[in-house]
């Protein structure tokens, strides 16, 4: 099962994924159509106990850590009110800046491989998959240049590893995935395009 009319936009801390989720929204709203533009962490209870964590509020284990997210995302999907699929059943268009893909990404790092794709084995794909490939160095200026308070995971030899992570997951995708990479060191506006153009060439 694939989750329908969903794009996923994945990349490092530092690669653009959330203004890209915002610009591609604001496009389809101006052909009028009806978008849920989300996020993981989401804003709901738990992924506001995982942005704690992250910003270093509070601290715990990184098993319990991977659990926070995959539960976070259990009620991003499923939740009856406002979850995504009921936002698919409705006949938006779903653009999450961020899904289980992170989760492989980040806390395989730190966590049994094994455990974290048990605990995200539940969560289907979704059909489009874009990820914005930045290197960790090129992430890293950005993040410096932000100027706020480092979260935990924004450090550039965790995200070389990340990134690792990413690359492998991507060529292991199954069939009814489609997956676009973007060079994330183009201009805000070229991914922009490119994502679009893409998005057009493959069914919406
Ligand atoms: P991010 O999109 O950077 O949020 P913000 O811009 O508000 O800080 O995501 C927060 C961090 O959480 C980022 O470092 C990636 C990490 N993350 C995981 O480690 N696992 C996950 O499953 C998800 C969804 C995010």
């Amino acid at each position: 099962m694939y989750i329908e009319n969903t794009i996923i936009i994945e990349g490092l801390d530092g690669a653009g994924t959330t203004t890209q989720a915002r610009l591609i929204g604001e496009k389809f709203q101006k052909e009028g159509r009806e978008v849920f533009l989300t996020h993981e962490p989401t804003d709901n209870p738990i992924g506001k106990v995982v942005r704690q964590v992250l910003q270093k509020k509070i601290s715990t284990t990184p098993e319990a850590l991977a659990l926070l997210f995959s539960s976070d995302r259990d009620d991003h999907l499923y939740n009856e009110e406002y979850g995504i699929l009921r936002q698919v059943k409705e006949n938006r268009i779903v653009i999450s800046d961020r899904y289980f893909y992170s989760s492989i990404a980040y806390q395989g790092v730190q966590c049994d491989m094994g455990f974290v794709e048990n605990i995200n084995s539940r969560f289907p794909h979704p059909r489009y998959l874009i990820f914005i490939d930045t290197l960790p160095s090129v992430c890293m200026d950005r993040i410096e240049r932000r100027g706020s308070e480092k979260e935990i995971f924004e450090k550039q030899d965790f995200l070389s590893r990340v990134r690792t992570g990413y690359l492998k997951q991507l060529e292991n995708l199954p069939e009814g995935v489609k997956l676009l990479i973007v060079n994330g060191e183009k201009s805000i506006e070229e991914i922009e395009e490119e994502i679009w153009l893409w998005l057009k060439e493959n069914g919406f």
